[in-house]
């Protein structure tokens, strides 16, 4: 791989052992996947911060980082943490995790890292352009910067997405390359897609089929950003891929490809069925996977307004989105009806395997976390059906 005199300097230590121990880890990943040079990027997204997947491993290695010297030098945010960094005890988090949870958000404040702790970092200010290359490591995310965005960015892992925020820079492969981003599958969407599930369905209905081919959809034209945002967090749940076009957009009709894939809506009813277990009785509600922008955040406070829950209830976002709730209001009418707003984190990276047994959301890419890493059942419904059963604890 070439290397600039900087970064061949880098890699000799001469800008400290922080910098050369990532440039190393950088270095070995572009020639396992055959990168000829690094690019600069001008954008990180960390994943792998809750205390709940990395442990103490997790934690010795980044405060080793941290106190070797390791800081940014581009804009880099964090992903959801294991609680919410402020009101954890209400979640009904420990102390222990709490205490170790919260040294590995210093160790990431230490080396320059913004504690956004969201997976919508697009939201809250990370806003990458066209066609700037990034580092992103969470997949919802970089499927949606990719797809939405048009920014390039591989599926980084925590530590290699961390070794780019410290170098500011990926080696040049994968969805770097130009070349690599081209659709493979036209897939048109003959079923009307109304609800946020449906478009969960849609991603769970084509990566089952096509895996990590990238699509190029047909029918998705006008969606919204919520719509959006659960198709991308599905799509690379359930199939893999990083990047999906729509029609309209991006490489548009001179690039259609020939290998063609049609959705109707019995694919999108099986998704739902397939996601669907049997319980009648739900015991926690989460929405906000991705986690929710201010416009969910509106409709779910006027469903509750003038109810109560009877069932844990977790609206997962971004602390600053939850602040701009606060202004319009929408926070008292959540926390009227005894809900809760779990910032920082989410359903999936909290400590919650043994403390409920059947999770009722919106969200496709809830019910393979809420299964696979808690063990719960899943309902998977409208907002309105999730809202209902906070209030019933039935699903009907
Ligand atoms: Fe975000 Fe957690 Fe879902 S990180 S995409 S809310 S699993």
């Amino acid at each position: 791989m070439h290397l600039t005199n900087q970064e061949e300097k880098m890699l000799a230590g001469e800008e400290g052992y922080a910098v050369q121990k990532n440039m190393q880890i950088l270095t070995a990943l572009g020639e396992i996947f055959g990168a000829d040079k690094m690019i600069p990027v001008s954008s990180v997204q960390v994943a792998g911060v809750s205390y709940y997947n990395l442990g103490d491993a997790g934690l010795e290695y980044l405060e080793t980082l941290a106190s070797q010297g390791a800081n940014t030098r581009v804009k880099t945010t964090l992903n959801p943490a294991g609680m919410d960094l402020e009101n954890w005890r209400e979640l009904g988090i420990d102390e222990t995790f709490a205490s170790k949870q919260k040294q590995l958000i210093q160790a990431f404040i230490k080396m320059g890292i913004t504690p956004s702790c969201t997976c919508t970092p697009y939201l809250v200010g990370n806003e990458p352009a066209r066609g700037d290359h990034i580092a992103w490591s969470e997949s919802s995310a970089v499927t949606y910067a990719n797809s939405i965005l048009g920014a390039m960015t591989n599926r980084e892992g925590g530590p290699s997405a961390l070794a780019a925020a410290i170098t500011g820079r990926t080696p040049s492969y994968g969805m770097h390359i130009e070349e690599n981003r081209k659709p493979k599958v036209r897939v048109k969407v003959e079923a009307k897609l109304a609800a946020v599930p449906d478009f969960g369905a849609l991603g769970y209905a084509v990566g089952k089929k096509i895996g990590p081919k990238i699509p190029l959809f047909e029918g998705l034209e006008g969606a919204r950003v919520e719509q959006l945002k659960s198709l991308c967090a599905s799509i690379a749940t359930y199939g893999g891929t990083a990047l999906f076009h729509i029609h309209g957009t991006a490489y548009g009709d001179k690039e259609m490809p020939t290998e063609t894939l049609a959705i109707t809506r019995p694919d999108l009813q099986g998704a739902l069925r397939a996601l669907n277990d049997e319980a009648n009785e739900v015991d926690f509600v989460a929405l906000g996977c991705p986690h929710c922008t201010l416009d969910e955040i509106k409709t779910i406070a006027n469903l509750l307004e003038g109810r109560k829950v009877t069932r844990e209830f977790w609206i997962c976002t971004a602390r600053q989105t939850m602040k701009e709730a606060e202004e319009f209001g929408y926070v008292h009418k959540i926390h009227a009806a005894g809900a809760k707003f779990a910032c920082d984190t989410c359903m999936a990276v909290a400590p919650l395997k043994g403390r409920f047994t059947v999770l009722a959301t919106d969200s496709a890419k809830a019910c393979y976390y809420g299964r696979g890493t808690n063990d719960f059942k899943t309902r998977i419904g409208s907002v309105e059906e999730c809202v209902n059963a906070a209030v019933t604890g039935k699903w009907s």
